[in-house]
């Protein structure tokens, strides 16, 4: 970070200050106190007739620092900033590059004119962080472009481009320049009265409280956030008064900074970059310009697809030319699903298209920079795959495959180059799940590790460093708690109610809904695979195994632990199982709670989350909690599992593990961290820290 945050120089009558808070010009304590000295030097300066505003580097600024949050607020604050810049006697133009968001986007509303640069990005991303745009951005957007288009924006966090935000009235004029001389420029414009500059708080707007209703019904459908219903009131709160209306704004920007929503919501963002924090991070990664994929299926097909949207080019093979024709097909259908869906422009798509090649000869992969298999889960087949990409792929080639818990470091021991052996585990549908696992063998190169990286981000997805085990770090927790569910079951609960308590917690779909789409006869040879290591100690619910018996595999079957097509809802005849696997195993069923299902499930995704720790899996809490919240589903206004931990404290986890192994010791056991912590009194936020 540069010291002064803020270039203050003079050209001739105009006075520029220069946002230089690298890298994003976040609005800094610093930024800030540079900002207000230059204000106050250049309205005391007789010979400066107009300021002008604008970013050093990428953009102008990105908003306020977030770091800052739940810190206590150190003068000078930025509301008042602006307020102070809009009643200056000399106009204050806004020149505005890269990013305007959040406070940065305000505090251009605040300026008597705003400049776009062609590229410029604007919007209030406030509202994924919990909270609402506290700096004015209620009350001077309405103003300026009506309460519609202020809806559209606030409570979604949506940005747009600068020509968007030209037509909408949010800025002035759109150019193209470098942002210090068309600063200089704009300013003389003012001077010379092309450019016309107004107080946006003079202007005044009318709040139709249909359009506010219907904008609340909107938010509701859409969940359980909080920032965006108050982020509504707060836009209709822009027919009263400006002052007033700035007013209700703090008040209720108050509430939401003040509420756990927000905490979460700034750990989950601040998760998805720390991920990238790995050991290997100062390995130059190699060179990635070609992928290749073995494997046709929705895996193989939705990676390829991932990989072609991003502008790689992609060989794909299939062990036949209808299996092949089959992954083209998929292939075809997700791309034309992301141009339908606004994610690809036609030409793009067709790019995409054309960047695909089939082939089902090994040989032809050789030239790739980058292979990852997904072929289905089976050790021998993998085996023998890696053995031939040996010997066909040039030296340096990365090897990767996708499985989602074999051994990958056995995998790498069938090659004579280990060190280019690693996993990238992708999360169905891989190119619209933005987790990618990226498990790290005992042999992987540093280089090979921040290739995988590097693979992740141009991908546009989170990758997450993980160690070699069953199931990695996401499975690997899932398949223990998941199991609670199960217990539940048998206990007293319903599948529905197990599902609804945990959709009322914020998971999109509870975890009967989940088997039921993912299809019940994976769960069912995940069991198979695992019967052999399995501990008799272990309870063992066998009413998944009556359901699949029957050939009801969920949704694709029609019916699972629901019905699906005409007749929806529970499926009746898997209550009658329920009741029968009870009876035999002598348990009367007793009254469960939405409460204790959440705390038993939360409680044993937790334990299992601080044994991943203990092992290695994963490198720190916040590694697990991106996992969940990036390939999971997890609540983001949770903040993820091990965030999630911390709000229920170490003693009373340990104080809930110890009363229910009083039922069932051999499942739950306190994990030795866990202990510890609370012993000491710690928490999962020391260890992020700390690492
Ligand atoms: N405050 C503090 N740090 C920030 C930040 C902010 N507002 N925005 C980004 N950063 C940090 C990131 O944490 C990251 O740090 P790291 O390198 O140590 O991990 C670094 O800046 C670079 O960020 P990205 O990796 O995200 O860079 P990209 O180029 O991919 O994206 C961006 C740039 C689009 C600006 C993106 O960072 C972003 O969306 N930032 C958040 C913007 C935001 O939410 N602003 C609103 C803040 S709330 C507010 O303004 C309240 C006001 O109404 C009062």
């Amino acid at each position: 970070m540069s010291e002064t945050a803020v270039i203050i120089e003079r050209e001739g009558p105009v006075g520029l200050i220069g946002f230089d808070n690298p890298p994003v010009n976040a609005a800094s304590h610093a930024l800030r106190v540079g900002l207000k000295e230059g204000i106050d030097a250049f309205a005391a300066d007789a010979g400066v007739k107009v300021i002008a505003l604008y970013g050093v580097g990428r953009s102008f600024v990105a908003g306020a620092d977030i770091r800052e949050f739940g810190k206590g607020r150190k003068e000078p604050l930025l509301n008042a900033l602006i307020t102070e810049i809009e009643a200056l006697d000399k106009p204050v133009v806004a020149i505005c590059h890269g990013y305007a968001l959040g406070g940065g986007l305000e505090l251009a509303l605040g300026c008597h004119t705003r400049v776009a640069i062609a590229g410029l990005t604007v919007g209030f991303p406030e509202v994924d962080l919990g909270l609402l745009p506290g700096a004015g951005g209620t009350q001077r957007m309405p103003r300026l472009t009506g309460v519609t288009a202020a809806l559209d924006l606030i409570p979604t966090g949506k940005r747009i481009k600068a020509d968007e935000a030209v037509a909408l009235g949010l800025f002035d004029t759109l150019t193209d320049g470098d942002p210090r001389t068309v600063a200089v420029a704009s300013g003389q414009a003012v001077i010379d009265g092309t450019l016309a500059t107004r107080r946006t708080c003079d202007l005044s707007v009318d709040v139709d409280p249909e359009v506010i209703a219907a904008a609340k019904a909107k938010a509701a459908a859409k969940g359980k956030l909080v920032a965006p219903m108050k982020a509504i009131e707060a836009v209709a709160a822009a027919r009263l008064p400006i002052a007033e209306g700035l007013a209700e704004e703090v008040r209720l920007f108050q509430e939401c900074l003040a509420h756990p929503q927000r905490a979460a919501l700034v750990h989950a963002f601040f998760a998805e970059r720390a991920v990238a924090k790995i050991p290997e991070k100062d390995a130059t990664p190699r060179e990635v310009a070609s992928l290749a994929v073995i494997g046709g299926g929705t895996m193989g097909s939705g990676i390829a697809t991932a990989a072609l949207i991003a502008g790689l080019p992609v060989t794909l093979m299939e062990v036949s030319d209808e299996a092949l024709a089959r992954g083209r097909g998929t292939i075809e259908k997700n791309l034309a699903g992301a141009l339908k869906r606004r994610k690809l422009t036609e030409e793009k798509h067709d790019a995409a298209l054309a960047r695909l090649t089939t082939t089902t000869a090994v040989d032809a992969l050789a030239g790739a920079d980058l292979v990852i298999e997904a072929v289905f889960e089976d050790m021998d087949v993998k085996k023998e795959i890696f053995r031939k990409l040996d010997a066909v792929m040039e030296p340096g080639a990365v090897l990767a495959s996708n499985t989602s818990y074999l051994d990958i470091d056995a995998i790498a021991a069938e090659t004579g180059r280990p060190a280019d052996v690693l996993g990238l585990h992708f999360f169905s549908p891989a190119h619209i799940m933005r987790l990618l696992e990226i498990v790290v063998a005992e042999k992987t190169a540093p280089e090979v590790v921040a290739t995988g990286f590097a693979l992740a981000k141009r991908l546009g997805k989170v990758g997450v460093r993980a160690g070699v085990c069953d199931g990695f770090i996401g499975n690997r927790i899932l398949s223990h708690y998941r199991k609670v569910a199960d217990y539940l079951v048998m206990d007293g609960a319903s599948p529905q109610e197990i599902d609804s308590a945990l959709e009322d917690f914020g998971f999109a779909m509870g975890p009967f809904a989940v088997a039921d789409l993912a299809g019940l006869d994976i769960g069912m040879m995940t069991r198979k695979r695992l019967a052999p290591t399995r501990d008799p100690r272990e309870r063992y619910v066998p009413i998944a195994d009556r359901i699949c018996e029957r050939g009801w595999f969920g949704r694709k079957t029609g019916q699972g632990y629901y019905l699906y097509g005409d007749r929806e809802g529970p499926n009746p005849a898997v209550a009658g199982i329920i009741e029968e696997e009870r009876a035999e195993a002598g348990i009367t069923p007793r009254e469960i709670t939405d409460d204790e299902i959440v705390e038993r499930y939360m409680t044993a995704m937790i334990a299992e989350g601080a044994r991943v720790l203990e092992d290695g899996i994963a490198q720190r809490p916040v590694d697990i909690d991106a996992v969940f919240l990036f390939g999971y589903g997890f609540p983001r206004f949770r903040g993820g599992p091990m965030f999630y931990a911390d709000t229920i404290g170490a003693a009373e986890l340990v104080r809930r593990i110890e009363t229910y192994a009083e039922d069932d010791a051999f499942f739950w056991r306190v994990p030795p961290l866990l202990a510890r912590m609370a012993a000491d009194g710690t928490t999962f936020a020391d260890l992020d820290e700390r690492a």
